[in-house]
């Protein structure tokens, strides 16, 4: 009987701090799920307000090649982001002709500032399969 005092408490209080931890760890990974949604659309709408949207969809060819086949393609490559960087600065062709018949970006600086293409170019790399 002394015992099974001793043990009221405890018995009591595990499931509530369990069930507690379970929601806790739930409301975490719904509002990471939130921020990151809301990042995402923050980049696209970057991406569409410095007009790189014109040329670029995430899955499809348009003017220029889809931004999931650049991901992919330089994906763990060395240097990629400042190799990304300075291209969209200065645009150019050559390394998608398989996917846009050989048509040019133009460069987009000046007229995009260097934050805004850096972001942007780390968004492009942050997409993996899947993401739409
Ligand atoms: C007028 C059309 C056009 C616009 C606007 C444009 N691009 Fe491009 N983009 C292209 C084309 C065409 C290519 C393929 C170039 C090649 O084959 O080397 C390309 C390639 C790229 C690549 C891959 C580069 C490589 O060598 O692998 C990235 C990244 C990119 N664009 C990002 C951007 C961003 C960011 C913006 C907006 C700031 C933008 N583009 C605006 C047409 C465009």
């Amino acid at each position: 009987m002394e015992t099974q005092m001793k043990l009221f408490p405890v018995l009591i209080t595990t499931p509530i701090f369990l069930f507690y931890l379970m929601a806790c760890t739930d409301k975490a990974s719904e509002s990471m799920a939130k921020s990151e949604s809301k990042n995402f659309a923050e980049a696209i709408m970057l991406a569409r307000n410095n007009g790189c949207l014109k040329c670029h969809q995430l899955k499809a060819p348009l003017v220029g090649p889809p931004w999931h086949a650049v991901a992919d393609r330089y994906r763990g490559a060395e240097d990629a982001r400042n190799f990304l960087i300075e291209k969209v600065k200065r645009g150019g062709s050559g390394n998608w002709d398989a996917t846009t018949g050989g048509a040019q970006m133009p460069a987009n600086s000046p007229r995009v500032s260097d934050a805004h293409i850096a972001a942007i170019v780390d968004f492009i790399l942050s997409l993996k399969h899947g993401d739409s």
